[in-house]
């Protein structure tokens, strides 16, 4: 269970997000909605600990992100988070297969076997075959897989996305839906952000997001 209380965000001394209460559960798809500018992304920087709360508890099954240093805190985020993005964040310059492993580079002065044949296995499953091609020369539904693939690798058992589908067609937009669908079937925790029908008509549970303040849930009792 991922409970914020009474958590506030400041930025540029505007309160940016005030949030009473929140509780989303692992094993479930979880959609935060809501118009540009609400704080969607805001929030997943909040829960990710990568913006400090003005005050307020964000805690995370049994570890509360308020009572980690900021060294224990991207540790955690390291081990623990797989990020998504609309823009995918890929770099230039590396292939496919770099693209994934780039990360874990960062923590281990070198990537083992085991991450490496991961990441290899994952760009498989996700239809990427040729996994040294550098990854401008794939098309903007195979840099989504690829965004996949990076955040899957390591296994992460926290999987947040920020308008995974919003660059994409109906069908790329589908498959991504469908393997976040996946990663919470497996029992990890997935928060999607966003404003797209599709994503939100498949969400167990759908949080809506307005000017920094949540204006109402629904779960989905089918
Ligand atoms: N670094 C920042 N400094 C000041 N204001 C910010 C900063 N980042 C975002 N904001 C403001 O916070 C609000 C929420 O932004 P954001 O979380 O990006 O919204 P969303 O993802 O829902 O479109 C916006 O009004 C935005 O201008
Ligand atoms: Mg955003």
């Amino acid at each position: 269970m991922l409970k914020l209380t009474d958590a506030k965000v400041e930025l540029d001394k505007q309160l940016i997000l005030s949030l009473d209460e929140i509780e989303l559960a692992y094993g479930q798809f979880n959609v935060l909605a809501g118009p540009s500018g609400a704080g969607k992304s805001t929030f997943l920087h909040l829960i990710s600990g990568q913006l400090k709360a003005k005050q307020g508890c964000i805690h995370w099954k049994d570890q509360a992100l308020e009572q980690l240093s900021d060294n224990d805190c991207s540790r955690w985020r390291n081990q623990e988070v797989g990020f998504i993005f609309q823009d995918f964040y890929l770099i230039p310059s590396l292939s496919a297969l770099e693209n994934v492993i780039l990360q874990h580079s960062f923590s281990n002065w070198r990537t083992s076997t085991t991450l490496k044949q991961q990441a290899i296995a994952l760009l498989k499953q996700f239809g990427i075959t040729n996994i040294n091609k550098n990854i401008n020369q794939f098309s903007r539904g195979e840099k989504q897989r690829i965004s996949l693939a990076r955040a899957l690798s390591g296994n992460p058992s926290i999987i947040l996305a920020d308008e995974p589908t919003a660059s994409l067609d109906k069908e790329n937009a589908k498959f991504v839906i469908e393997q976040l669908k996946e990663q919470a079937q497996r029992g990890k925790f997935v928060l999607a952000v966003s404003h797209d029908p599709l994503v939100i008509e498949q969400a167990d549970q759908t949080v809506y997001l307005e000017r920094g303040v949540i204006q109402h849930e629904s779960t989905d009792a089918a």
